[in-house]
């Protein structure tokens, strides 16, 4: 990890982050939790999440621009997030990263920004 470099330039840019969300769906889609809120054509999904995660990590702006604020918690108000499915996909975050080689300490600091939002968004007890 060069600490001078943007989360996303330390990802590998666009490849690093197109193998990020590549590695990551198949984990959602396998989990029980999870698997069950997303659709069978999941495509669409991870175009969006390579883009919003581009930005989120610091790379271009390109959810924003498609797509306008993110807004992110209201984007998911239409899904019962549980505190359960926020451990769920931050455990399937984790699996990807490692996956594609991220190692520590940089997986772990990556997470820790994804935790923020991830918690942020339960919106359902569990
Ligand atoms: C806390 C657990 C989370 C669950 C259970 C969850 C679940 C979902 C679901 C069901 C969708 C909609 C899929 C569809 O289009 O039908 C979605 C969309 C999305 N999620 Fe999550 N999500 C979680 C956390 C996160 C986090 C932490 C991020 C990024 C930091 C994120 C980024 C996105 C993005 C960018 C979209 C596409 C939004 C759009 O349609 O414009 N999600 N998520």
């Amino acid at each position: 990890m060069n600490s001078n470099l943007s989360i996303y330039d330390n990802l590998g840019g666009e490849e690093g982050v197109r193998a990020l969300v590549e590695a990551f769906y198949p984990r959602v889609q396998k989990n029980p939790l999870l698997a069950p809120l997303f659709p069978e054509d999941i495509r669409p999904v991870m175009e969006k999440q390579y883009m919003f995660l581009s930005q989120f990590f610091g790379g271009p702006p390109l959810f924003s621009e498609a797509y306008g604020h993110p807004m992110m918690r209201a984007r998911h108000m239409n899904f019962p997030i549980t505190v359960e499915r926020a451990d769920a996909w931050l455990e399937c975050m984790g699996g990807a990263l490692a996956e594609v080689g991220v190692e520590e300490p940089f997986r772990t600091f990556v997470l820790e920004r994804l935790s923020g939002p991830a918690y942020h968004f339960v919106n359902t007890p569990g």
